[in-house]
C-alpha cells in the first residue's frame, strides 16, 4: 500500500520503517529539515536498537522515502498517518498544536479517497477534531475517513514493539476504514480491537495511566518496607506472582518517567475534569511518583550531610535503559536538586549525556561509568543500563573519595556491593 506517516520521531520513523519494510511504499514526513537531511542520508536521529540498518535497507530498496511537504507526501498515498508530538501545555493538557496544523495541511492536499490515520497519543473527542477540520478545508465527507490508531510500542524496543503488538486498537466510524487498516497489519497477525473513536483514544489514556499506576503502588509499598523493615524486592515478588495481578511494572525504583506516562497520566485527569469527574485515584498517583524521588534525594542529603559543596556522580540520564530520550528524565530533577543546593555532577550516560548537557551546562559528562566516582561523595545509580549491570564495582569504589551507592534502580545485590566496598544503599529497604 502506499502509506505516508507525518511526523517522523520515536514512533513515525519506527512505524514508517516497519511498514516499508514489509512492502509498503512509505513516505515519511517531518518539519525538521535536518531531521529530513539526516534520515535521507541514512542516518538516525534518534537512538534505537535495529533502526539504523533498517533505515538503510528500506532506502536502498527504494520503500522508503522522506519529505519535509505533507502535500507531496498525501498526494501520493491511501494512507495518511499523524504520529506528531502531543506534550503537555503548561496546564497540564496535552498540546494539541502540532496536530491541528498537520490535519490542516493534510485536509488541503487530500484529493481523492483517503484514510488518515491518528497515532498520536490524544484525548478524546480529538478523532472528531481532526475529522472537523480537514472538513473546513471543503473535503467531502465521503473522500476520506478518520481512524484512531493508538501506538503501544517502548522506546528501547520500538521496533521488535511494532514487528509483535500485543493487540492493535482500530477506533473508527466505518467498517470499510477497518477492514482496510486490517489489510496493512495483517503481517504482523495480531489481535484487532474495533471499536469507536472515543473508545479508541480512552484506552491509550487508560492503559498508560494503569501502568502509572502499577508502578506508583509498588513505590508506596517500598516506602512502607523502609518503615518496617521489610524488603520489597521480596513483596513485589509475592504480590506479582499472583497471576490476576502479574509481575510486571512491579519494580520500586525512581519512578516513572520519560515522554509518555507523565503526559498521559496528566491527559487522563485533565479529561475526566473536562468531563466533570475528579479522578482522584491519578492525582495521587501521580503524586506518589514526585514523592519517590524527592525521599530518595532527602535519603541521600541526610547521609552525606547535604549536597553543597559534594561530588555526586550519575550512573545513567536517560529515563530508562536502550533510549537517548530524556524527556520528563529523573536525571533531571536529580541534577536539578543537586546543583541549585550547590553540589557538583558527575555523569555518565551511554547516549544520552549531549542532550542532558543542553539542560545543565554545569554538570560534568564524562565519558566512561569508571569516571563517575572519581572523587565522589556519593554515587547514585539512575538509569539501569546493562553496562551498569556488569560493572566491576570495586574497580568502581576504589577512586570514590566516599564510597557511598545510592542505588535507585535496584540493580545490585547489597551484599554483593558491600563486598565490593561499597556502603549499600538502594529503594524499599531501611538504610
Ligand atoms: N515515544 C514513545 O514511546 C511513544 C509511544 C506511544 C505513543 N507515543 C505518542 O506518539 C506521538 C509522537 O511521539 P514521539 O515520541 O514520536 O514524538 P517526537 O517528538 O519524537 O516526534 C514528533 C515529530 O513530529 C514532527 N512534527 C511536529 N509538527 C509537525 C508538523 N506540523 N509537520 C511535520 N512534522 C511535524 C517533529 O518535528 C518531530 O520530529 C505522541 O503523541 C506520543 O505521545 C509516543
Amino acid at each position: 500500500m502506499k502509506v505516508a506517516v507525518v511526523g517522523t520521531g520515536y514512533v513515525g520513523l519506527v512505524t514508517g520503517l516497519v511498514l516499508a519494510d514489509l512492502g509498503n511504499e512509505v513516505t515519511c514526513v517531518d518539519k525538521d529539515t535536518k531531521k529530513v537531511e539526516s534520515i535521507r542520508a541514512g542516518i538516525a536521529p534518534i537512538f534505537e536498537p535495529g533502526i539504523e540498518e533498517m533505515l538503510k535497507r528500506t532506502l536502498k530498496n527504494g520503500n522508503f522515502n522522506i519529505t519535509d511537504s505533507i502535500a507531496d507526501a498525501v498526494k501520493k498515498s491511501e494512507i495518511v498517518f499523524i504520529a506528531v508530538g502531543t506534550p503537555p501545555a503548561t496546564d497540564g493538557t496535552p498540546d494539541l498544536t502540532a496536530v491541528r496544523a498537520v490535519a490542516k495541511d493534510i485536509g488541503k492536499a487530500i484529493d481523492k479517497p483517503t484514510i488518515v490515520i491518528n497515532k498520536s497519543t490524544v484525548p478524546v473527542g480529538s478523532g472528531d477534531m481532526v475529522e472537523q477540520i480537514i472538513k473546513d478545508q471543503g473535503v467531502a465527507s465521503d473522500l476520506f475517513d478518520v481512524v484512531s490508531n493508538p501506538e503501544f510500542l517502548r522506546e528501547g524496543s520500538a521496533i521488535s514493539d511494532t514487528l509483535n503488538p500485543d493487540r492493535i486498537v482500530i477506533g473508527t466510524r466505518r467498517p470499510e476504514a477497518a477492514e482496510k487498516l486490517k489489510e496493512l497489519y495483517a503481517p504482523l497477525q495480531s489481535e484487532f480491537i474495533v471499536t469507536d473513536l472515543n473508545s479508541a483514544e480512552l484506552i491509550k489514556y487508560g492503559g498508560n495511566s494503569f501502568l502509572a499506576l502499577k508502578i506508583s503502588f509498588i513505590n508506596a509499598m517500598s516506602r512502607v518496607c523502609e518503615l518496617c523493615n521489610a524488603n520489597i524486592g521480596d513483596v513485589a515478588r509475592g504480590i506479582g506472582a499472583d497471576q490476576r495481578i502479574g509481575p510486571q511494572f512491579l519494580y520500586a525504583g525512581l519512578g516513572w518517567g520519560g515522554s509518555c506516562f507523565p503526559k498521559d497520566v496528566q491527559g487522563m485527569v485533565a479529561t475526566a475534569q473536562g468531563l466533570d469527574y475528579d479522578f482522584g485515584l491519578l492525582k495521587e498517583v501521580i503524586k506518589i511518583n514526585e514523592d519517590q524521588t524527592n525521599h530518595f534525594l532527602d535519603r541521600i542529603e541526610h547521609r552525606i550531610g547535604g549536597f553543597e559543596g559534594k561530588t555526586v556522580g550519575l550512573l545513567g540520564l536517560a529515563f530508562k535503559p536502550n533510549t537517548d530520550d530524556i524527556r520528563d528524565a529523573k536525571a533531571l530533577v536529580i541534577i536539578d536538586r543537586i546543583l541549585k543546593a550547590g553540589g557538583r555532577v558527575q555523569a555518565y550516560d551511554p547516549v544520552a549525556s549531549h542532550l542532558v548537557e543542553d539542560h545543565f551546562p554545569a554538570a560534568i559528562y564524562v565519558n566512561s561509568a569508571y569516571d563517575v566516582s572519581k572523587g565522589a561523595d556519593v554515587v547514585i545509580l539512575v538509569t539501569e543500563w546493562n553496562e551498569f549491570r556488569q560493572i566491576d564495582l570495586a574497580r568502581l569504589a576504589g577512586t570514590a573519595k566516599e564510597a557511598i551507592l545510592f542505588d535507585g534502580r535496584r540493580v545490585y545485590a547489597p551484599e554483593k556491593a558491600r563486598a565490593a566496598g561499597w556502603e549499600y544503599h538502594t529503594i524499599g529497604i531501611a538504610s
